[in-house]
């Protein structure tokens, strides 16, 4: 974090210093600002919450072992100088604000949508890094903890932040836009994902509006114009608008959209300082909407179009899950995409394996896609289910596996869509999705992964990567930082 006195975050937040001697106030954190005490670090602040289960105040000792300096909490503690607030959420939220403010340099970037963020994030975070010190967030953490986390990463040298900002309900982004008040937006998609949760798709999209509701008048709003809710959101916002997609208004736009053997697309890219042939690294033509709203941005930040192409061209996952591409030595190719699902990735997904199954050489390969259920879509959720069952068949997927009892209606669907014999099946749960594709996967198929949330899928998905490799992406040896609790769509 920038260095500031316990003094400087009393009066910030409104708290009061309790000092284990006079010096306290005076005291600088300038290292990691945590709210897990395993976290903890040199110099920084460790930040007592209380949830439901676990009081934070507990493991301050454990904090000051790893090197805090201090704590914020609710009430004094013995084992380090602390800052008491009357609610640690607006002390998180102040202090994240006061950290924005005291760095007029800095560009804040905000990216919403009903999917993609995270991915999107990573990207931009990747061709932003290339122009100067950046901090994106960790993993997927975009709620009011996960917000206020990464901008205390911001150093005084930092001059992009981005942040994800995700909603479980309306009113959740603009207090988001509170803490991190964003230059540029991007809204990548209105998604059915979470229907449940916000009752129609009007409202996730007056949800997701909030993002470019708190623009400035200079700021940018990049708007996904093949999207008609993002596209209606130009009327929502103060700032200048910045259209990208497919469609010919589009100012930012891809034309000629390929997706090659590996499922990985390439397109003429069409901008205002000129067109570029872009071939991305990553997998799902899903990505291309993506990548259209990082090189708004990025062009927005000052880069150039050249670099920016460069470095999409070359970015690769950074997040755990999402399309995942590992390569057994026995020819088999696994799809891990298991970090999450909704109707509309689910489609992205299996596209992109349908392309996979094309064979560089000409040569057709066999696609599994295994699939579990697509959670929070409320009344949908049969009706969605089965229309992803079906697109499986129509999309000649050799082998549908379904998982678990509320994916259920997938193998209905393909059935109902005429797939016959053994093409789509219903598991009860991965161990037995992972019987049937130890006896029935051969050298040269294309196995994909895919589900919301489903650790058991994620976990299969790694394991099968795993038997037929030595090294990869799924022998479980990168990091597991993606903390699924502090998702929202
Ligand atoms: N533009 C997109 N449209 C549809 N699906 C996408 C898009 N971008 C990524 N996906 C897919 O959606 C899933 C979730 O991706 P990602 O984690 O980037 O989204 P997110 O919005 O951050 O999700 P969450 O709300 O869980 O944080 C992955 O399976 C990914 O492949
Ligand atoms: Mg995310």
């Amino acid at each position: 974090m920038i260095p500031l006195s316990l003094k400087e975050i009393a009066d910030i937040t409104g708290g009061r210093v309790h000092g284990l001697d006079a010096g306290a106030a005076a005291l600088v954190v300038d290292g990691p600002v945590v709210t897990d005490s395993r976290e903890a670090g040199p110099g920084g602040l460790y930040i007592a919450r209380v949830g439901e289960q676990l009081d934070g105040h507990q493991f301050v000792p454990d904090a000051k072992e790893l090197g805090a300096v201090a704590a914020m909490t609710t009430r004094p503690v013995e084992d380090l100088p602390c800052v008491v607030v009357d609610d640690i959420q607006d002390g998180l939220a102040t202090l994240a604000r006061a950290v924005v403010d005291r760095h007029p340099g800095l560009t804040v970037v905000g990216v919403t949508g009903s999917s993609g963020k995270t991915s999107t994030k990573d990207l931009l975070a990747a061709v932003l890094a290339a122009a100067g010190p950046t901090v994106a967030p960790v993993g997927s953490l975009n709620s009011e903890v996960g917000v206020p986390l990464t901008v205390f990463r911001v150093r005084p040298e930092t001059r992009f932040l981005v942040v994800e900002m995700g909603a479980r309900g309306v009113g959740h982004i603009r207090y988001l836009t509170t803490i991190a008040p964003p230059r540029i937006g991007i809204e990548l998609n209105v998604g059915s994902a979470h229907l449940g949760e916000f009752g129609s798709r009007e409202a996730i999209a007056m949800a997701k509006a909030e993002l470019v509701e708190a623009l400035p008048p200079d700021g940018l709003a990049v708007l996904n114009a093949d999207d008609a809710a993002v596209r209606a959101m130009a009327g929502r916002t103060r700032a200048r608008v910045q259209l990208v997609g497919t469609t010919g208004e589009a100012a930012i736009r891809a034309e000629d959209i390929r997706l090659d053997e590996a499922g990985r697309p390439a397109y003429t890219l069409v901008t205002p300082e000129g067109t570029a042939e872009l071939s991305l690294a990553l997998h799902g033509e899903h990505h291309v909407a993506n990548s259209l709203a990082v090189v708004a941005t990025a062009l927005e930040c000052g880069l150039d179009l050249d670099s920016t192409v460069r470095v999409l061209a070359t970015a690769t996952p950074a997040s755990r899950w999402r399309m995942e591409v590992s390569e057994r030595p026995d020819g088999v190719t696994v799809v891990n995409d298991a970090y999450n699902a909704n109707p509309d990735s689910m489609r992205a997904a299996l596209k992109a394996l349908v392309a996979m199954g094309r064979g560089g050489d000409g040569t057709p390969r066999r696609t599994w896609a295994v699939l579990g259920s697509m959670l929070e879509l409320g009344e949908e959720s049969t009706a969605e289910h089965d229309a992803i069952g079906r697109l499986a068949v129509r999309l000649n997927v050799s082998r549908l596996v379904v998982v678990g009892d509320l994916a259920r209606p997938m193998a209905t669907g393909a059935q109902h869509e005429g797939s016959w014999g053994d093409e789509a099946v219903w598991v009860p749960d991965a161990d037995a999705a992972h019987e049937l594709l130890r006896e029935e996967l051969r050298a040269g198929d294309v196995v994909l992964f895919k589900s919301s949330r489903d650790a058991g899928l994620r976990w299969l998905g790694d394991r099968v990567a795993a038997e037929g490799a030595a090294t990869g992406a799924g022998d479980g040896t990168r990091d597991h930082t993606d903390d699924t609790m502090e998702d929202a769509p």
